[in-house]
C-alpha cells in the first residue's frame, strides 16, 4: 500500500516538473510570437492631462475612501519630514551629516528603504541626498547607508525615480505636478459624470476592466526592470491608466530573467507576464485590496505556480519563505 502511494506521489511530482518546463518554455515561445503593443492607445508625447487632484476627489469620498488614504503607502511614498523621526534624528546625531539633516524637507518610502529629499530650485523637481536609511524589522531601529561623502543630487531624482513615486510626470522636462501618488495615476483622467453613472470611472466595480487594462496600471510602477522605448527612462513615458503600458515599456520577461528576482517583484513580473500572453483569470486585484492594503483575498485563490515563491509546494500555508526585496531600480 504504502509502496504503491509513494510511487503515485513520485508519478505526480515528475508529471508536475515535466508540466512546469514544458509552461516556461511555452510562455517564452508564445511571448516571442505575441504582440503586446497590439491593442489600445498611448499618451506618449502628448501633454500630461489636467487631472482631478485628490482633494477633489475627496470632496465626495471623503467617507469611504478618505480615513484610510492617509495611510496609503500610495499615498505616502513621499510624504512631510517628521522632525523627531527616527531615521531623520540619525542624520541629526552625526556631525557631517547634521547640515544636510537641516536641509531634508521630505522623505521616500520607510517601510524598509528610506531616502531624504529636498525641493529642488526649481518647480516640479527634486534633489536626492546620498546618504540613505534601512529600517529594520521593529520600525524603531535601522542603519545610515553611504554615511560617506555626502552630497545632495539634483539629476537623479528626475532621471530615474519620478515616474513611479509622483504624480503626472511630463517626461521630456523631467518635472511632476505633485508630489507622491495620486487618485490620478490608477484611476485616470476621471470623468466627473461618473458620480451618475460609475461605469464611467476606471476600477469601479460596475466596470468590470478587462485584465490587461488593470495589469497596464498597475505594471507602470510595479513593472520594476522595465524602461520606457521612447525615452530610455526606467519608467513609462506620459501613461494615463486605460492605455496599454506595453506600447512604449519594454519589460524582459524571459524566464530566466524572472526566475534571477526577488520573490516580491517575481510574484509581479509572472503576474504581468501571464497576462500578456493571455492568461487573464488572475491579476493583482484577486489577491490585493488597494484601499484596504490588504491581501487576505490571496488565501482563497487555487494553488499554481505563484504561491511557490512564498510558500512549499506541500505542507501548511503558515509557513512561509522567507526572502529580502532588492531593487537595481529603486537602488536598495
Ligand atoms: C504610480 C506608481 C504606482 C502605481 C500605478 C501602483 N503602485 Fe503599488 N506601490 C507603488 C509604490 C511606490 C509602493 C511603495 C510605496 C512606499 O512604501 O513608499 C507601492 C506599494 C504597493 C503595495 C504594498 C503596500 C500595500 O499596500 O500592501 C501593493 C500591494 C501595491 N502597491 C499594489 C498595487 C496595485 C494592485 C496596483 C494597481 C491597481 C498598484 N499598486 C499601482 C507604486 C505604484
Ligand atoms: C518603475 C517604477 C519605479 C522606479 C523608476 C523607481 N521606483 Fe522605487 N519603488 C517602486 C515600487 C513599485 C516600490 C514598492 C515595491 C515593493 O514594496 O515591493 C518601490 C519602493 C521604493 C522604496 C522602498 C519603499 C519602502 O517603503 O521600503 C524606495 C526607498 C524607493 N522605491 C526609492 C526609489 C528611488 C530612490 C528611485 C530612483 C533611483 C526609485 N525608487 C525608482 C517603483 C519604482
Ligand atoms: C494604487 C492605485 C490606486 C490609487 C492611487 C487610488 N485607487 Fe481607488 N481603487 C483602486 C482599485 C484597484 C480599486 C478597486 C477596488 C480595490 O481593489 O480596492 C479602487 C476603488 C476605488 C473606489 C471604489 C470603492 C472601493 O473602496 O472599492 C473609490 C471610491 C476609489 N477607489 C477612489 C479613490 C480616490 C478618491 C483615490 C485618491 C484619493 C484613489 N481611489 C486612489 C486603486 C487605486
Ligand atoms: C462630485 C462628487 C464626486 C467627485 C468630485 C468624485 N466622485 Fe467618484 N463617485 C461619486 C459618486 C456619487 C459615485 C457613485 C457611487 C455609487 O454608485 O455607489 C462615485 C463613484 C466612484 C467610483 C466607483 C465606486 C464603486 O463602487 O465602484 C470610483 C472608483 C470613484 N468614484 C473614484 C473617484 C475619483 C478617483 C475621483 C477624483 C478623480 C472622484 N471619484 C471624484 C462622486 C464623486
Ligand atoms: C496569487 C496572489 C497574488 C497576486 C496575483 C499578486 N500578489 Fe502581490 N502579494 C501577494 C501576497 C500574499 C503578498 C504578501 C503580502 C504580505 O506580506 O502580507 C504580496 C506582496 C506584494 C507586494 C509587497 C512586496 C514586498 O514585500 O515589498 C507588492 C508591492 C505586491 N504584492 C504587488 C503586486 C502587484 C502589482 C501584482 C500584480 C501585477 C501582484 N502583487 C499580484 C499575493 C499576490
Ligand atoms: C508574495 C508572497 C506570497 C504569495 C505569492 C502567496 N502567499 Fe499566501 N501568504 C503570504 C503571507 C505573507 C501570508 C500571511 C499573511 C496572510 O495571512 O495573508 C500568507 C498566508 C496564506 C494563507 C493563510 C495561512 C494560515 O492558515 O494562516 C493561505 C491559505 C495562503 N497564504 C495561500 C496562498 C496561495 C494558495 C497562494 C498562491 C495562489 C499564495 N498563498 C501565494 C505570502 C504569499
Amino acid at each position: 500500500m504504502r509502496r504503491a502511494a509513494e510511487k503515485t506521489v513520485a508519478a505526480i511530482a515528475i508529471f508536475f516538473l515535466c508540466a512546469l518546463r514544458v509552461l516556461c518554455g511555452e510562455s517564452d515561445k508564445r511571448l516571442q510570437q505575441l504582440n503586446p503593443a497590439a491593442w489600445g492607445s498611448d499618451h506618449v508625447g502628448k501633454p500630461v492631462p489636467e487631472y482631478l487632484t485628490g482633494d477633489e476627489c475627496l470632496f465626495c469620498h471623503r467617507a469611504d475612501v478618505g480615513p484610510a488614504w492617509t495611510s496609503n503607502r500610495h499615498h505616502r511614498t513621499i510624504h512631510e519630514a517628521d522632525v523627531e523621526s527616527t531615521p531623520l534624528a540619525a542624520l541629526k546625531k552625526s556631525a557631517p551629516l547634521q547640515k544636510f539633516a537641516e536641509e531634508v524637507k521630505l522623505l521616500l518610502g520607510g517601510n524598509q528603504h528610506l531616502r531624504y529629499l529636498k525641493p529642488a530650485k526649481c518647480y516640479g523637481k527634486l534633489e536626492l541626498l546620498s546618504v540613505a536609511w534601512a529600517t529594520s524589522g521593529n520600525h524603531e531601529g535601522g542603519r545610515l547607508i553611504s554615511p560617506n561623502n555626502p552630497h545632495w543630487d539634483a539629476q537623479r531624482f528626475q532621471e530615474a525615480c519620478a515616474g513611479c513615486h509622483t504624480t503626472g510626470v511630463d517626461s521630456k522636462n523631467q518635472t511632476f505636478s505633485s508630489l507622491s501618488l495620486d487618485c490620478y495615476v490608477c484611476h485616470g483622467d476621471a470623468n466627473l459624470q461618473h458620480s451618475k453613472d460609475s461605469s464611467l470611472m476606471l476600477l469601479a466595480k460596475k466596470r468590470k476592466d478587462p485584465a490587461r487594462v488593470v495589469m497596464s496600471i498597475c505594471a507602470q510602477c510595479h513593472g520594476r526592470t522595465g524602461n520606457s522605448i521612447s525615452t530610455g527612462l526606467p519608467y513609462s513615458n506620459n501613461f494615463v491608466a486605460g492605455d496599454n503600458l506595453f506600447r512604449d515599456f519594454k519589460v524582459d520577461f524571459s524566464s530566466e530573467r524572472i526566475a534571477a528576482l526577488n520573490p516580491a517583484d517575481r510574484h509581479v513580473l509572472e503576474n504581468v507576464r501571464d497576462v500578456v500572453i493571455g492568461k487573464e483569470e488572475v491579476t493583482c486585484l484577486t489577491c490585493h485590496e488597494v484601499h484596504k492594503q490588504s491581501s487576505k483575498k490571496h488565501h482563497q485563490v487555487a494553488q499554481g505556480d505563484t504561491c511557490l515563491n512564498c510558500h512549499h509546494p506541500t505542507g501548511s500555508k503558515k509557513i512561509r519563505k522567507s526572502y529580502e526585496v532588492h531593487s537595481s531600480t529603486c537602488g536598495y
